[in-house]
């Protein structure tokens, strides 16, 4: 699992442990913003959530994950990217029988985050990630792979941003202490990174923890 705040890294790094370990990537953000995309009820109810920079209700998150789990490619291993985020999220999914071999924190400085959530731009049909400055895509406004257009998230100004780092602050970094104390307990493994520094420094200090 990879923890922490808006804009660290997790998305970046997801893709790259996914490809690695050859697991599917649980991103409760893709999923929501895919069916945002196909107009569903779900995504209408989201949308309304996400677009504050609230965090969807738990129940509703806890049900898309438990049915996301059950599929046949999350039997040998998975990363959750964005899940949990609430200790309730943490509780129930302990309560359908999941732990975690590894709790990876990234961690970077405020406004650091703020300049790379403005900058960010995404490619909607994959989920491939850039950024304007620290990650451009090889032609402008393009994905590499599809040459289709990127856009900018609707939860990426400024405004938004700086509220969900309030959110994650209230609700997403107490998780810290909880699988701090499993940890302790023998239940998983925590490991505190920096998510600052060159993408592929993170993801070798990554690959050292997970291999160790
Ligand atoms: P979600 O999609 O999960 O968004 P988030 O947690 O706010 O995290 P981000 O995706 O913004 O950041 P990231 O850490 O993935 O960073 P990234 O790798 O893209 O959730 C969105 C919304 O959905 C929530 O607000 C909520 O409404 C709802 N939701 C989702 N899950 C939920 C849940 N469990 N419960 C309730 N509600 C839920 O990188 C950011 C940028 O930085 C990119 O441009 C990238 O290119 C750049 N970058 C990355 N690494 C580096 C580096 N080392 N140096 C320089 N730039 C870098
Ligand atoms: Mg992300």
């Amino acid at each position: 699992m990879l923890l922490g705040s808006p804009g660290v890294g997790k998305g970046t790094q997801a893709q790259f442990i996914c490809d690695a370990f050859h697991i599917p990537q649980i991103s409760t953000g893709n999923i929501f913003r895919a069916a945002i995309q196909s107009e569903s009820t779900l995504g209408l109810l989201a949308k309304s959530y996400s677009d504050r920079g609230e965090l969807v209700p738990d129940e509703l998150v806890c049900s898309l994950v438990k049915n996301r789990l059950d599929d046949a490619d999350c039997q040998s291993g998975f990363l959750l990217d964005g899940f949990p985020r609430t200790i309730p999220q943490a509780k129930a999914l302990e309560a359908m029988g999941v732990s975690l071999d590894h709790v990876i924190v990234l961690d970077a400085p405020l406004e650091e985050i703020v300049i790379r959530l403005t900058g960010r731009r995404f490619h909607p049909a994959s989920g491939r990630t850039y950024h304007l400055i620290h990650q451009p895509p090889k032609v402008v406004g393009k994905d590499d792979l599809t040459g289709e257009d990127l856009v900018q998230r609707s939860d990426d100004n400024e405004d938004v941003v700086r509220h969900r780092l309030d959110v994650y602050q209230r609700q997403t970094a107490p998780l810290i202490d909880f699988y701090r104390k499993q940890a302790e307990q023998g239940k998983t493994k925590i490991a505190f990174l920096s998510g600052l520094g060159k993408i592929e420094e993170i993801q070798a200090n990554i690959l050292n923890v997970l291999k160790g």
